[in-house]
Order: C-alpha cells, then sequence, then structure tokens
C-alpha cells in the first residue's frame, strides 16, 4: 500500500512524497477501499497552503473522494459488499492506493461508471445536492446566483438547481468559462474579470432582487450578495476560495483581510428582512448527521445513474503528475472535475 503524504505546507513540487502506508484494519463501521482514483478539491489546495484547520497534522494523507472497490468491511457494515465498485466520501486519506473509511460516506455504483466520474459525485456534488437541496427550498421562476460556477461544485450546483426551473446567474474567471458555464445551464454567465457581478445584476434587476446565492469566495463577495438579497432571500456560504490566492506561500495578512470582509450582520436584519444565512461543511455534517451525508450521496448517485445529472471531467492525472494536478486547480486552469488516477 502506497499514498501520497503532505509532507510540507507550500509549492505543490516539494509538498508531496509517495511513501508506503500502514493502514489499520477496518473498525466495526468501516470499510476498506482499494482505490482506483482520487479526486482533487480546493480544501486540498487549502491544505497544502497551510490554510485548512481540519487538516490533520503533517505528515498527513489528504483527499476527500476515492473511487474503487471494497476489499474489507467492519461487521456492521450490511448495505455494503466486499468486491462492489463505490464512490466514498473519506475525511481525509484518499491520496492512497487504500483508504479505510466509515460506511455513512460509501454509496455503491453502477460497474459502467467511470472511477473519474464516481469521484466527481463524491464531495462536489453531494456538497451541492446538500446545500440546494437541504438548505434551500428553491421555488421554480427563483432568482439564483452561483459564484465559481465554472468549479467542481458549481457545475453540480448548476445543473441540480436547473432542475428546479430556477433563473441562474454564474460568475467565471475567463471566456471559455463563461461558454462552459452557459452550456451548463448558467442563464446570465457573468465574466468577472470583465464586469463586477454586483453592478451587473443591479443593472439588470436592481438591488434586492435575489432569492439565493450560492457563495464559496467569502470576503466582500458576501457584503455585496447580501445587498442583492430580496426579502425572503437565502445566502449559502460554503467556502472562502479568496484566501487561497495564487502564491504558494501561505501569506497572514490575507485570511485576516477576507475575514473581516465578510462584514459584520446584526441578526436582526435577517429577521427584519425575513432572509437567512446559511453555513455548509460537510465534514461537520458528516460527523454528527451521518445518515444524511448518506442520504445526500444515495441521492447524487441515483440522479447519476437517471441521466440527471453528468458530472464534467477537466483533466485525469497520472498520480506521478500530482503536483501539476495541484497547479491546476490553484491556477483556476480547471472546469468541473480533477482526477488522479493510479
Ligand atoms: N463547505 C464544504 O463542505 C465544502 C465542500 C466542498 C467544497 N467546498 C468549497 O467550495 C468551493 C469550490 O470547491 P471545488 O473543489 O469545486 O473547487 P473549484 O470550484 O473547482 O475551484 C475553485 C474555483 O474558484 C474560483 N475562484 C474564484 N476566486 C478565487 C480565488 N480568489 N482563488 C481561487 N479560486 C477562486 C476559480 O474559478 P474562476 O476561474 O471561475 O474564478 C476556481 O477554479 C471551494 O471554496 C471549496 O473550499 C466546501
Amino acid at each position: 500500500m502506497k499514498a501520497f503524504y503532505l509532507v510540507k505546507n507550500g509549492k505543490s513540487e516539494d509538498a508531496f512524497e509517495l511513501r508506503d502506508l500502514q493502514l489499520k484494519e477496518p473498525g466495526d463501521d468501516e470499510v476498506m477501499i482499494e482505490v482506483e482514483a482520487f479526486g482533487l478539491n480546493f480544501a486540498d489546495v487549502m491544505a497544502r497552503l497551510g490554510y485548512y484547520k481540519a487538516c490533520p497534522p503533517l505528515p498527513a494523507v489528504i483527499g476527500y473522494d476515492a473511487a474503487g472497490r471494497i476489499i474489507k468491511k467492519g461487521k456492521n457494515v450490511t448495505d455494503l459488499e466486499t468486491g462492489q465498485k463505490v464512490t466514498a466520501l473519506t475525511r481525509f486519506g484518499a491520496y492512497a492506493t487504500h483508504v479505510v473509511t466509515n460506511k455513512s460516506g460509501v454509496v455503491p455504483v453502477t460497474e459502467d461508471t467511470d472511477a473519474a466520474t464516481a469521484t466527481a459525485l463524491a464531495t462536489q456534488y453531494t456538497t451541492a445536492y446538500y446545500a440546494a437541496e437541504f438548505s434551500m427550498n428553491l421555488q421554480k421562476g427563483e432568482h439564483v446566483l452561483i459564484q465559481a460556477a465554472a468549479g467542481g461544485v458549481g457545475t453540480a450546483l448548476t445543473q441540480l438547481i436547473k432542475r428546479k426551473g430556477c433563473i441562474i446567474y454564474g460568475t467565471a474567471g475567463s471566456k471559455e468559462k463563461e461558454k462552459y458555464i452557459k452550456n451548463n445551464g448558467v442563464d446570465f454567465p457573468i465574466n468577472y474579470r470583465e464586469q463586477d457581478f454586483f453592478e451587473y445584476i443591479k443593472s439588470i434587476r436592481g438591488e434586492k432582487s435575489l432569492d439565493a446565492v450560492f457563495d464559496s469566495i467569502g470576503g466582500n463577495y458576501i457584503k455585496k450578495s447580501i445587498k442583492l438579497l430580496a426579502p425572503g432571500g437565502r445566502l449559502v456560504i460554503y467556502g472562502a476560495a479568496q484566501i487561497a490566492g495564487n502564491s504558494s506561500k501561505k501569506s497572514f495578512l490575507r485570511p485576516i483581510k477576507v475575514l473581516m470582509g465578510f462584514g459584520r450582520y446584526s441578526p436582526v436584519k435577517f429577521f427584519a428582512e425575513s432572509q437567512s444565512l446559511i453555513g455548509v461543511n460537510m465534514l461537520k455534517t458528516g460527523d454528527f448527521k451521518p445518515e444524511i451525508l448518506k442520504k445526500c450521496m444515495t441521492d447524487v448517485v441515483n440522479l447519476y445513474n437517471n441521466g440527471e445529472i453528468k458530472p464534467h471531467i477537466s483533466r485525469v492525472f497520472k498520480a506521478t503528475e500530482l503536483s501539476e494536478a495541484h497547479n491546476y486547480l490553484q491556477k483556476r486552469q480547471s472546469v468541473g472535475k480533477i482526477v488522479v488516477k493510479w
């Protein structure tokens, strides 16, 4: 068994080492998976740069998505079988040939689901599903803004929300990404390098005109989004990508600046405007509501099997190209999912 260990924060070229992995036997509620592919998530970039508090102390095996086959299972695992092809949302540990993880984040996929697609269904689609289905009660005809709509979660949110008949505004950072998000279902694509999303939406609909906002950028984006929320509007915050920046060096000032950019709000404002501010953190959901995590993942896999959602795989990297894959994600070159195959 082998794993890529995160040994050093900073540049991706120096950050990972392929080492032997000593894996414990699965506990009563756990399975061991032989991993065919693992997915990258933006949180992995944050962990590499040293910004991710939940990351275990180094050296650590990070990674949230694995696709492969179950080779061992604990005695309480009655809904999964050894030999089954599965997608798994792991609590770290996925950058490995084998991973042990709790049954609540493991769902079987069909034999013809390719491993790359299976990884996309784990963290990114499941987060999007939880945010769009559990946190929100979106109605047909509502006006919804999705930040970073070309990303992994953004692609998933767009497809899930489109099914509900909402009108979607989406932001992306290049002309190519603008085209991609339009093809994926965004009605009003906004290339934020050419126009500010706040000014654009204000100019066509006015302030207080959005029913829902999905934000993963954080900082001053939140202030602007709150100004755009209509009475009854909901704002879901599930990331703070602004903290990462373009540098491989950890900045101590940047997180403080981004956190201050969020602004301070009285609960009375939300009550008075009948608005909601909702946080989403799938690690916490997995820890405290494992049955909800399982339900979300199962629903996502069923939607995929029924052809109602379609992950987009940006690139599949070889295991030897892990550092390139990290740079690709950090430098905002990807659309949809990035995957590494053993
Ligand atoms: N809370 C949770 O449980 C949870 C779970 C999964 C993901 N997330 C969060 O959801 C977000 C999306 O995750 P993902 O894995 O799907 O990544 P992703 O969206 O595929 O990649 C991040 C994208 O964010 C955009 N971006 C905008 N401003 C940025 C900035 N200042 N620095 C870096 N990127 C910026 C970039 O797209 P453009 O080129 O279009 O700007 C980039 O491609 C991340 O913030 C992640 O931490 C949270």
